[in-house]
């Protein structure tokens, strides 16, 4: 037998319906903020990522799934969202169209990670992304639209985790005074680190090697380093959220994994979620759009990992619904009256009722036995005196009660006990 990948998962149609209620919900709360869905092909090409999400991250020097094609191109299946919408955004030309620009995603991501609970190498994200709009309100209402996604799913025990880590002018001071502060302990610290040193010592601050957390831990912290502006900036953003009524906490340690960050980032977390504490992540990324060759355009978004949500539901005890179940269950007893349950299943169809018959000639009583797994609410019987007469012998399966009804009139009585 050949097995699935390490670090990926089926959804079986048992458990589909979970999915289904966290993308609905998420839809629901995007297209209430304005938000419209985009979809982008599941491989860009490498350069997008790494010119994208930085070369220096462990998404893109460790973790992509990077390969040559039949044609000789480097391609790579999709990392995160972010990069894709703004490759779409700038290649279709919308920055001249409607502000600001508003899309939202619900797709895979495939990081070459150590899978663990909570941590796969194919994933699922909902994202939403913000474009054209430098404002504090444009960081408020995204973080609004997690909020409120998080809160329509049913979950109360996420936290929301907020920092500020300036704008490139303002780094490059708490860049200078991360190295100061690292250059004594670099001998100690791992191989990466000593690279992420000179290009990019943020990056230290994510490390996940104990030799290098012990030393993370005293680091200098940004928001010590913000200027006027970034500083006004945030204090915006938190008493838009604080007037809001959303709860929050300003956690210094936050830098995130990604390159293009700048100014507000935030995370939600939840114990429920194991060592994979964050179900989402996102923040502002003014450069990336002009990284990428578009005219300069301010940009806010974030993803959430849709496994890591349903892990949570579930620890949460939050109520999902269950599956529909059929409407009606018509069982035939001979052939005669298996043909008029075929047909008259196909009749309640076009009604909008979902119905099944039988498709492996099995008894009545067997009939029965799988209606009533299949949650039947009512199970309509056709044998030789039904048809003779033209009705069903339709039993309501919440409490047994069984009446006669005329085959035109099924459906109809059907929707009717609605
Ligand atoms: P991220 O923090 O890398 O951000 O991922 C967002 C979320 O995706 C995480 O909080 C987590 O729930 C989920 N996730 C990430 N990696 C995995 C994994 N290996 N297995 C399961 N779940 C995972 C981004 O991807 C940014 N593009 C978010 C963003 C959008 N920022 C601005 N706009």
């Amino acid at each position: 037998m050949i097995n699935i990948p390490k670090g990926t998962k089926d959804v079986l149609p048992a458990n589909v319906h979970k999915w289904q209620f966290v993308e609905d919900i998420a839809r629901c709360t995007a297209e209430g903020f304005g938000f419209a869905e985009i979809r982008t092909p599941v491989f860009e090409h490498t350069e997008l990522f790494q010119r994208g999400v930085g070369e220096t991250t462990d998404v893109v020097g460790k973790e992509m799934y990077t390969f040559l094609d039949k044609g000789g191109r480097s391609v790579t299946l999709r990392p995160e969202g972010t990069a894709g919408v703004a490759r779409a955004f700038i290649e279709n030309g919308l920055q001249g169209g409607v502000m600001p620009f508003k899309a939202y995603y619900l797709y895979s991501a495939y990081r070459y990670e150590r899978p663990q609970a909570g941590r796969l190498r194919e994933f699922h994200q909902f994202g939403a992304e913000l474009y054209g709009s430098a404002s504090p309100y444009a960081d408020a209402e995204t973080i609004l639209l997690a909020d409120h996604f998080l809160k329509n799913l049913g979950l109360k025990k996420v936290k929301l985790n907020l920092n500020s880590i300036g704008c490139p002018a303002c780094r490059a001071n708490y860049q200078q005074a991360l190295r100061e502060y690292f250059r004594p302990y670099l001998d100690e610290m791992c191989e990466d680190c000593k690279s992420r040193f000179g290009k990019n010592p943020m990056r230290m601050l994510d490390c996940k090697e104990e030799g290098c957390k012990k030393y993370t831990a005293g680091a200098p912290r940004m928001l010590d380093f913000l200027c006027e502006d970034c500083r006004a900036h945030f204090e915006a953003v938190k008493d838009l959220l604080a007037r809001a009524g959303v709860d929050y906490t300003v956690d210094p340690s936050i830098v995130r994994g990604l390159d293009y960050y700048s100014r507000t980032v935030f995370e939600f977390t939840s114990d429920a979620a194991g060592a994979q504490g964050t179900v989402l992540g996102g923040g502002r990324y003014d450069g990336l759009l002009g990284q990428l060759g578009a005219k300069p355009t301010p940009a806010v978004g974030f993803a959430a990992g849709i496994e890591r949500l349903l892990m949570v539901l579930e620890a949460e005890n939050a109520e999902v619904p269950e599956r529909e179940p059929v409407d009606c269950y018509l069982a035939g007893m001979d052939e005669p009256s298996r043909v008029k349950a075929f047909l008259l299943a196909e009749e309640l169809r076009k009604e909008g009722l979902a119905c099944e018959t039988d498709l492996l000639d099995r008894s009545l009583k067997a009939q029965f036995k799988y209606a009533d797994k299949l949650g039947a609410r009512f199970v309509a019987v056709i044998g030789e005196s039904e048809l003779e007469e033209g009705a069903a012998q339709v039993k309501n399966m919440a409490d047994s009660a069984s009446e006669r009804v005329k085959f035109e009139d099924l459906a109809q009585y059907i929707i009717g006990k609605e």
